[in-house]
């Protein structure tokens, strides 16, 4: 079990693996001493002399000190000079904080946020680390938890104006971690539309280094994630620290080098897009952020944030459920289908082994291309003459389930809603709206907006035979105003949006617990684990083509876990990239996240549809192990020709292991791969092969797999214990 140990001057946070320690300095500063493998006792002398701190914890805010202090939650202006976590804007104007300790609290069990994703479960200890501002009247508490399964702090902060005057909330982050030696890489997820999730890694340097997003979501381009990691630090070795936002809109995510090679590194809103007028008797929460520590590499890094997924994270009923294959028509017909067309792709689904039959875009109002009807949902009686319901109907009796593409949060100039009520759009006055993707973005800061996109989709749920959700968002932020927020309040918008967002899906989520629901934002533009808390899977990226997805899956892997991944075969050549891969490499690729197709079956060659059968049957038996395995990557697509990655079942009787390469060398060697994650004990036959290795051997000596000839070519092995 975690424990909570507070003794006179500190504050220790541990479970059996790892230990988090604050000291209580004299005068009420809250000190960051120690994140890292479990200790039993923290003697801070060390610590504080190497800051240049007094060691005995006695300080004296003068001269500018607070500049060489490790803070948990430090502020702007008395005298540190790095990026702070708080700044606040007083009724004089004036920005400056001085928060000193006050009390704590422990609690069983793990904070919750009003209106935020959090992370939940038993097996958690909360701590509420109380301190003020004085002079302010700002009363701010911090929260951490920590769980018993997983090595993982969670954090954030609640800020409460208990003055009679308001105050300006300007920068409040949900993480800052000080660090005494600046000898670590920044590693962070970015990318691009159809290249989601690159591992970027680079040395710190002086000054500050970060990702970020003011688009009003996480983003294709940056994800709410950063590591330091040792410059010596493998996939398999190595100490890693490394955090993530529970929050899915604008973000900041970076380190700072400063003063003494001391790094701070930070995760939260993004004060760009950011700022809450907190009037007297107000409080605010920031985002959640959860912080990891690993010494066995990005390995041990990513173990930890997929066990988050999965057992404190994801709710209802999909979190542990084999979720089902699915095929959905997007690139089968893009917009242009009717009810006959629908129907015989979901035949040929049905006969080869699909459970899902996803509709997507083009269902509504008069859609025939992107530029119209986004809310006006009520189904297009061209295309479905006899409605949703019959299609639902006729979909089930082929065994299939049905699954419907909603954009829920967008508005088309060209649409009755806007019609009727242009208010809704976000907007400024006097200016003319900026589209993308010829649509406007609704202003879900409203009750009334919110209202209409809770109704929009819960008529249709209720009406209809509807079993699945994909809940796209296909553009970002622009003409960042709303009608119904007074000026003072004007700079709340982009978090307003997402409170709002939070609200329509978490009464969705209530109302409809047997719909699964996927998260989309055109492919992985808002992978993140504050949908993850609402919807139990994301489309992955548009990018389907099997080369470009090892790159993409591998990235998304260092903190999601295969059961958050959308990942599907498609067509050839493909649609994003015009390369021809073969099906089994597809395939190979796809099955490592939740499976399905994007492509019309019926025109593939008998001999493919064969293949698919074979391997639809191999996903239905390995399901369990693919889905919610340990997943452990091996060879890296960003170093070289080849990856490689394995999932063993918890029990470790079972695991699949997928190779890939991109470009085929003459007279190569066969790869040797050296696995991970088995059961060195235990004897494996690999199922295709029908040879016998212990894990030992596999894990020191390696397996060599043969691979066939030609590009992209890949393999995919099933092994289990005897
Ligand atoms: C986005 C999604 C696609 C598809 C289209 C439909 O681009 O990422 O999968 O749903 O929208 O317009």
């Amino acid at each position: 079990m975690p424990e909570i140990i507070i003794t006179e001057n500190q504050i220790h946070l541990r479970n059996d693996r790892i230990s988090y320690v604050i000291g209580i300095l004299e005068g009420g500063i809250a000190a960051h001493l120690y994140f890292g493998r479990r200790v039993e006792a923290f003697n801070p002398a060390s610590v504080l002399r190497r800051w240049g701190c007094a060691e005995d914890g006695s300080f004296d805010p003068q001269n500018c000190a607070l500049n060489h202090v490790p803070q948990e939650y430090p502020s702007y202006g008395l005298g540190d000079m790095r990026e702070g976590a708080l700044i606040v804007r007083a009724a004089d104007g004036t920005a400056s904080a001085d928060l000193r300790f006050v009390s704590t609290t422990v609690e069983d069990g793990k904070y919750g946020l009003p209106g935020l994703p959090a992370a939940f479960g038993d097996g958690a200890k909360t701590l509420r680390l109380q301190l003020r501002d004085e002079l302010l009247g700002l009363n701010v508490t911090l929260l951490y938890a920590i769980f018993d399964d997983c090595d993982i702090i969670a954090r954030s902060a609640l800020f409460h104006n208990a003055s009679s005057r308001p105050l300006s909330l300007e920068r409040a982050a949900s993480l800052c971690l000080d660090l005494p030696d600046d000898r670590w890489d920044l590693v962070t997820l970015s990318g691009d539309w159809a290249r989601e999730r690159d591992v970027i890694r680079r040395r710190l340097t002086p000054g500050e280094m970060s990702v970020s997003s003011v688009r009003g979501a996480s983003s294709l381009l940056a994800s709410p994630f950063a590591a330091l990691a040792r410059p010596e630090t493998t996939e398999a070795a190595g100490e890693v620290i490394a955090a993530a936002l529970v929050y899915s809109g604008s973000f900041y995510a970076g380190a700072e080098v400063g003063s003494r090679h001391a790094v701070r590194l930070q995760l939260g809103l993004n004060d760009r897009h950011f700022g809450w007028l907190l009037q007297p008797g107000e409080t605010f929460a920031a985002p959640e952020a959860v912080l990891t520590w690993s010494d066995r590499g990005f390995d041990g890094m990513s173990a930890q944030f997929h066990r988050l997924c999965a057992a404190h994270v994801v709710r209802g009923k999909f979190a542990h459920a084999p979720r089902p294959i699915l095929l959905n028509n997007w690139e089968a017909t893009y917009f242009g289908f009717d009810e006959e067309k629908l129907l015989t792709i979901a035949r040929k689904a049905a006969e080869v082994g699909v459970e899902l039959f996803v509709l997507d875009d083009g269902w509504f109002g008069h859609r025939d291309a992107d530029n119209s009807s986004l809310g006006d949902w009520v189904v297009d009686r061209r295309k479905l003459p006899n409605g949703l319901k019959s299609l639902g109907e006729k979909v089930h009796a082929l065994g299939l389930k049905l699954g419907l593409w909603f954009e829920p949060e967008m508005i088309s100039p060209d649409s009755d809603l806007y019609r009727a009520h242009p208010e809704y759009a976000m907007q400024i006055r006097g200016r003319t709206p900026i589209t993308g993707r010829n649509q406007l973005i609704l202003d879900l800061s409203r009750a009334d907006v919110q209202d209409f996109v809770y109704h929009a989709v819960a008529d249709i749920l209720r009406e209809n035979p509807i079993d699945y959700v994909k809940w796209d968002m296909n553009r970002n932020f622009s003409n960042v105003g709303s009608l119904a927020l007074p000026l003072e309040r004007m700079r709340e918008l982009p978090h307003r949006y997402m409170l709002g967002l939070y609200g329509v899906l978490e009464k969705l989520q209530a109302e409809f617990p047997d719909v699964l629901f996927e998260s989309c934002s055109s492919g992985g533009g808002r992978f993140d684990l504050g949908m993850l808390y609402y919807m139990p899977q994301t489309w992955c990226s548009d990018n389907t083509d099997a080369l470009c997805r090892c790159r993409i899956q591998w990235g998304t892997s260092l903190v999601f876990p295969p059961f958050a991944m959308g990942s599907h075969v498609s067509a050839v050549p493909n649609h994003q990239t015009g390369r021809v891969t073969p099906i089994r490499t597809r395939a190979n690729v796809a099955m490592s996240g939740c499976f399905g197709f994007e492509l019309d079956l019926n025109k593939l060659p008998e001999s493919e549809i064969e293949e698919v059968k074979a391997v639809i049957t191999r996903v239905k038996e390995l399901r369990e192990t693919l889905l919610y395995g340990d997943f452990h990557r091996l060879l890296s697509p960003f170093e070289g020709h080849d990856t490689a990655w394995i999932t063993v079942s918890p029990d470790k009787r079972e695991a699949v292991l997928m190779f890939t390469r991109d470009l085929a060398q003459p007279d190569t060697d066969q790869p040797m791969l050296t696995l991970r994650g088995l059961d060195p004990a235990l004897t494996y036959t690999v199922a295709e092969t029908g040879e016998a290795y212990t894990g030992a051997e596999l894990m020191a000596s390696g397996l060599c797999v043969a691979l066939p000839w030609g590009d992209a070519a890949s393999v995919s092995l099933t092994l289990r214990a005897q």
